[in-house]
């Protein structure tokens, strides 16, 4: 399989690159950092390494403000890392889906991902198939021709869902996505996302502020800490039941919170 690689070296372009070796991570952070302003810089990510295999999926928890978005945001070549390198595997970038659905209230679902495919280069006459092949996917078949406002907060994040898959990267960043829903719908929900996941083979970034999420879905769980954003803790599904995993990460995370609090 031919591949290219999108390279984000700090202050350049990011463009594609010849084919990597096979087995090569799906995203690689090499020492980042990113600060923002000149006199007085705040520096909100600070020599970040960190390495996304392919397939994994894997959890980025924090505190509100730590840098997760910023991080997430720098992998999807939204900006550009301030020292570091960055680089992606694929020959697409990485999809995103946000916090918020971000979908067009003008257009209908169907049109919101056939918008994705057209700018994936989809021809016009395969984009509806494949459109309702994705809400087909998200469990939202009947929703083709309805308008955004007439969906509800969990309907409208699996839209946004099947959007992000028409993209059809390798690699699927999520910030935050189901913070706003209600316990219920998030549950459900993150079923769907790992039925998807495992279904695609996908490698996934997934930033959350909610311990119990990252548990439930990460393969691996890692911390960054705030101000500046560091990583300080690493789990893996395997190491310890969930019940236990979700106590230990809880109280890496309280403490965190605590030592920023007291600076
Ligand atoms: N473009 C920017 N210019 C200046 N500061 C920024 C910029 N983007 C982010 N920041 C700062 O970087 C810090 C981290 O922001 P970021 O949005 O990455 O946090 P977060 O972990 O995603 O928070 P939350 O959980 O609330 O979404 C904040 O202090 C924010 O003010
Ligand atoms: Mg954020």
């Amino acid at each position: 399989m031919s591949e290219t690689v999108l390279r984000v070296p700090s202050g350049a372009p990011v463009r594609p690159v010849p084919a990597p070796p096979a087995g090569r991570p799906a995203v690689r952070l090499t020492r980042v950092s990113k600060w923002f302003g000149t006199a007085g810089r705040q520096t909100v990510l600070e020599d970040v390494s960190l390495t996304v295999r392919r397939g994994e999926f894997l959890c980025v928890l924090g505190a509100s403000g730590c840098g997760k978005s910023t991080l997430l945001n720098l992998v999807a070549g939204l900006d550009r890392p301030s020292a570091g390198d960055i680089d992606v595997s694929g020959g697409r970038r990485p999809a995103l889906m946000f916090q918020e659905h971000a979908l067009f209230p003008w257009l209908t679902a169907g049109r919101n991902i056939e918008l994705a495919l057209r700018l994936r280069g989809v021809p016009r006459r395969e984009r509806r198939e494949e459109a309702l092949r994705l809400l087909e996917l998200v469990r939202l078949k009947g929703a083709y021709g309805k308008r955004i406002h007439e969906l509800s907060g969990g309907m409208r994040q699996r839209v946004a869902l099947a959007r992000a898959l028409a993209q059809d990267g390798d690699v699927l960043l999520m910030d935050e996505p189901f913070a706003a829903l209600d316990a219920i719908t998030r549950d459900v929900l993150h079923e769907e996302l790992a039925r998807i996941w495992s279904e695609r083979g996908l490698s996934v970034v997934f930033v959350t502020h909610n311990v119990r999420e990252a548990v439930r879905l990460g393969r691996r769980v890692v911390l960054l800490s705030s101000r500046p954003g560091r990583i300080v803790g690493e789990w893996s599904a395997g190491d310890a039941p969930e019940a236990a995993l979700t106590a230990t990460i809880t109280d890496a995370l309280r403490k965190e919170i605590r030592r920023h609090g007291r600076r």
